[in-house]
């Protein structure tokens, strides 16, 4: 169902490409659109905002907004694209002075004579009605029969490094699934940097800016152990967690070490469709998580506070899940009244994530670079004998969007 349900998110348009589209067709059948008569945009001046019905939906947009949003070139560097306009400025009870539809344009005079023109487009896509409807990041969520009957293709590291085209096939998987291949990669940690430096800055942590995990304890942190390690996100103990992580297997010899993905979105969605109450309590109590490192080299103590769920009060959608049981410090943000049924909430999700469909296992071997979304899929490994070298750093989730939307990737 989920699954059904993020499909055609993902074939869906956005509400303003849908617009824009239905007045396309409109213009093209003159004014007809399935037999209706599409009725004209309207306007209706009210206390404090002006209520504009086009194509079907009824925006409300406030004076002070309209005055604040005014695109001439007085107001706005087209530039920089910054706006040049002091808000601070504007009078707080200001109302137009005149207003009229023209060309698919709202035309506003303000008091002083200062005009504003705004396409209706523009203020479709960017009223908040037009956002409450649209999606920020288009996903497919995902269990292991899904993401195996996907068959998203790796990038092959040859293409991969000189072909832009390459590049943007596997931003676009990454956004879609929070997941991302590249093989055939040298088994060494320089050309691992140089992977993921084709996709995004590398961002630097007390681990350091590329690292190296063998079973040597030399950290303070079960990772750097040959113990299994249950499904979690990385650095929920940072205000911002890092937002992607690049493993590669230098080295192996030895059995086990198999790694488990989990798509923390999917298990999510469960909850909020089968328990939206749990789902509230999950997107709203903040709860603290920890590191405290102390030894002869390193001295660390972080902490980062917000809730397990994190989402877009507008849309309600799912932009961050933050899940480390171990992690996750000492609960003292809730009261007593609230605390059981956070628990509550907490095991269904936990349930969720652990659930054997919702696993995908795979094995990390030398030349495979996995890029995992740390904002939504979670990573675990089963414990391994042996030798087994792995090296990877953390990305900067803000540089990667840029880059995926400088090729024109919804991001
Ligand atoms: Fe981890």
């Amino acid at each position: 169902m989920i699954g059904m349900l993020s499909r055609s998110i993902r074939a869906g348009a956005t509400h303003t490409q849908r617009l824009c589209a239905l007045n396309w067709t409109t213009l093209r059948n003159k004014k007809l659109v399935r037999g209706y008569v599409v009725p004209p945009a309207t306007l209706h001046l009210l206390e404090d905002c002006l209520e504009l019905h086009y194509r079907g939906s009824r925006m409300h947009l406030d004076y002070v907004w309209l005055r604040d949003h005014c695109r001439s070139d007085s107001s706005f560097n087209f530039k920089t694209n910054q706006r040049n306009l002091d808000t601070g400025s504007i009078d707080l009870n200001i109302r137009p002075d005149h207003t009229k539809l023209e060309d698919d344009h709202l035309i506003i005079t303000w008091p002083g004579g200062h005009t504003s023109n705004y396409s209706l487009c523009w203020l479709a896509e960017n009223s908040y009605e037009g956002k409450k409807q649209s999606t920020i990041q288009p996903r497919i969520l995902w269990n292991a029969d899904i993401y195996n009957n996907s068959h998203v293709a790796s990038s092959k590291w040859d293409t991969f490094m000189s072909s832009d085209d390459e590049l943007k096939m596997f931003l676009q998987n990454y956004l879609l699934y929070g997941i991302a291949f590249v093989d055939d990669v040298p088994a060494t940690v320089e050309a691992t940097e140089a992977v993921t430096q084709r996709v995004s800055l590398i961002r630097e942590t007390t681990y350091g800016r590329m690292w190296c995990f063998t079973s040597d304890f030399s950290r303070g942190d079960t990772a750097y152990s040959q113990l299994g390690l249950d499904r979690h996100t990385d650095t929920t103990y940072f205000h911002e967690p890092c937002g992607i992580q690049v493993f590669h297997c230098l080295k192996h010899e030895g059995t086990g070490g198999r790694n488990l993905l989990v798509d923390g979105f999917y298990a999510a969605e469960t909850v909020r469709l089968q328990s939206p109450e749990h789902f509230d309590l999950l997107s709203h109590v903040p709860i603290r998580h920890e590191f405290v490192e102390s030894d002869d080299g390193h001295h660390n103590h972080m902490i980062g506070i917000g809730p397990i769920l994190n989402t877009y009060p507008w849309n309600n959608e799912v932009y961050l899940i933050r899940y480390n049981n171990y992690d996750r410090s000492v609960i003292n943000t809730i009261p007593h009244n609230v605390v059981r049924r956070w628990y509550v909430a907490h095991r269904q999700l936990t349930m969720e994530l652990r659930r054997p469909e919702n696993e995908l296992w795979i094995k990390l071997t030398p030349g495979k670079v996995i890029f995992i979304d740390n904002w939504r899929v979670m990573h675990g490994r089963e414990a391994f004998t042996g030798v087994r070298q792995l090296c990877g750093c953390y990305l900067s989730r803000d540089d990667v969007l840029s880059k995926a939307r400088g090729f024109g990737l919804q991001a």
